[in-house]
Parts: C-alpha cells; structure tokens; sequence
C-alpha cells in the first residue's frame, strides 16, 4: 500500500464505482458540494493539494475530463502535467507498463489515465505507487462521469433517488458511461430502462438491472431523468447503424418524446453531443437541459476526488483555506 494512501479514506486509487460503499458516496458528496462552493467564490485556489503532483495521461481524446482534472488539481494548488499518446513516447512503441512506471518514478501522487483499453486503469494501478484515477478505460468504466451525474442529480432530488425512474438512451453496447451509471443509480434504489437498437445492446443486457425497450416515447414515459449517450462511431465494427439519418429518426432525443415524462424531466448527456444524432439542439439548450450543470459538477466532483485520495486534511473544509490566506 502506498504511503500517500489517506487513512481518511480507504482506497489508494479510483478505479470504478462499484467499490464505494454508501458512507463512502456520502462523504464524496459531501466534499463534492463544499468544493462547489468554493468554485462559486471570487478567488477559487484552495491550498488542500499544495505540494502535490498529478499527471493526466491521456492516450485517449478529452476535453471536458481532462480540463476538469486540470482545473480540479489546479484549483486546490497542485501541480498539473500533461502526458498524450500524441507527442510522448507511446507512439514509438513504448508499453503503457513502461510508461505508467517511467511517470510513476517522476514521484507524482496521483496518474489520472484515460485509455481505449478497458482494466488499463487496474492494470496500471497494480504497478505504480502514485494512486490512479481512472478517467475512462474502454468499455469499461467512467467512475467521474457517473459521480458528477449523481451529484448533478442530487442537486435536483437532495437523497431522494429510490423510486426515481431514469432512461438512457443509445449507444449502451459501447459506453463506459452506461455501465458506471447503470452500477451507482442500481445502488440507489433508481429504476433504470434503456432504449436502443438491438445492435447497441451488450450481449447479456438480460442480466443487467434495467429494463429494456426500443420505442423512446415509451422508453421515457414518466421518468424523472434522460441520459443520452453518444455514438461511439471509433469503437463501432461497421454495420450496427443501417445509417445515421436513420438511427436519429427513432433515438435522437426531442421534447416530442417527453410529453408524458416527468414534467420537470432532466437531460444529461456526458458529451460530446452530437446534436441532431442524440439529442435535439432545442432540447440540448432548454431548461430541461443539464448538460452544463453536469460540466460544473465534473469539476466539484474531480477537487473532491483528488483531495480525498492524497489532499491535506489538516486543513479543514471551509471558506478560510485560500491561497495567501484571508
Ligand atoms: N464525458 C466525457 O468523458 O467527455 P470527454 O471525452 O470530453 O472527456
């Protein structure tokens, strides 16, 4: 075990979402929200990650995980590096094993890693001292996605999720984003469906905890939440869409469909939208719309994270912890 490892928090890494017990998704939350505070203040730096060194390996593209990350560290005084496939030593063959130890020597205390391939995160994690944040690894898993969706949720519902009914919409057979939601909303007690062609459906949905249909307007029929996805066109063998124009007649999301949703239904979408592929223009810019409200939690959830796994907690969470002092 590493010896940066919190003992006010009992994981060395965050690799998935399943591992968190209820205390612990309390406590993430609770962090979540003073950290969303402490964006909402003229001068927004915390000192909690003084001292303290991330690298954000990206070997897969990102804007809004990467920025978050980013910001996140930076916001709580930490210094923030960046490593991609592009321009680093990846592309002339170097193993993610040989990189993931070559950037671990260099003494971080936490490697953020996005990866095509999913467990690359636990592989890693397995390997280096610094504790490891996965950021996205394939199919597999996006642990921030779904906690800055509960959190954006809980801003909505307070603890009021068991019995909320909430629909995803898409390309579930390739998303990480799908799975991780599917895990946390499950725990919660949330009744899940999910709408898609058959052909974007993971073998073995049937023993998934979610209902599945193929008709939206039933699909979203009184839920409280929409989750649209992407299609994950780079991730897709050639033929599981007969043609985009197609699959946007039926799965794209629009008002029409919400007619006998919730009446204060809300839309997510962990983006990058596509707009008039999953989701309306109209719909993705209402007052239905969370889309940016789930861009401001990513980055409450990801100081949250960070601070957790390695910040100071001798400095107590509070608005007197600014940079310079008060
Ligand atoms: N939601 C999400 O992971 O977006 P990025 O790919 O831009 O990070």
């Amino acid at each position: 075990m590493s010896e940066k490892h919190s003992a006010a928090w009992p994981h060395k890494d965050l690799l998935d979402v399943e591992h968190l017990s209820t205390d612990e998704l309390a406590t993430l939350l609770d962090t979540a929200k003073q950290m969303f505070a402490y964006n909402q203040e003229p001068v927004k730096k915390h000192l909690h990650l003084k001292g303290k060194g991330i690298i954000l390996f990206f070997a897969e593209n990102s804007t809004r995980t990467k920025t978050s990350f980013d910001i996140a560290g930076k916001r709580l005084s930490a210094d923030t590096f960046s490593v991609s496939s592009q321009g680093s030593s990846i592309q002339k063959g170097e193993s993610l094993s040989d990189t993931a130890l070559t950037l671990d020597a260099m003494d971080p205390d936490v490697i953020v890693l996005r990866h095509s391939k999913s467990g690359a995160a636990k592989f890693i994690a397995e390997r280096v001292r610094a504790s490891v944040v996965n950021a996205g690894d394939g199919w597999h898993s996006h642990p921030t996605q779904a906690l800055l969706d509960y959190f954006t949720l809980h801003q909505k519902w307070g603890d009021d999720f068991k019995g909320k009914t909430v629909t995803i919409v898409g390309d579930v057979a390739h998303s990480r984003v799908a799975r991780s939601n599917i895990h946390l909303l499950s725990s919660l007690g949330v009744n899940l469906r999910v709408c898609a062609p058959k052909t974007l459906l993971p073998a073995g949905i049937e023993h998934w905890p979610v209902e599945v249909y193929k008709d939206l307007y039933k699909a979203t029929k009184e839920s409280d939440a929409v989750i649209c996805l992407r299609l994950q066109l780079e991730r897709m063998a050639a033929g599981l869409i007969p043609h985009l124009d197609e699959y946007s007649q039926r799965f794209c999301l629009d008002h029409k469909h919400l007619q006998e949703a919730s009446p204060d239904v809300h839309v997510l979408h962990p983006g990058p939208i596509m707009r008039g592929v999953d989701v309306t223009a109209n719909l993705a810019d209402s007052k239905n719309s969370r889309i940016l409200d789930q861009v401001a939690s990513g980055v409450a959830i990801r100081m949250a994270i960070l601070y957790l796994l390695v910040g100071d907690k001798s400095l107590l969470l509070d608005n007197n912890t600014q940079e310079g002092g008060k």
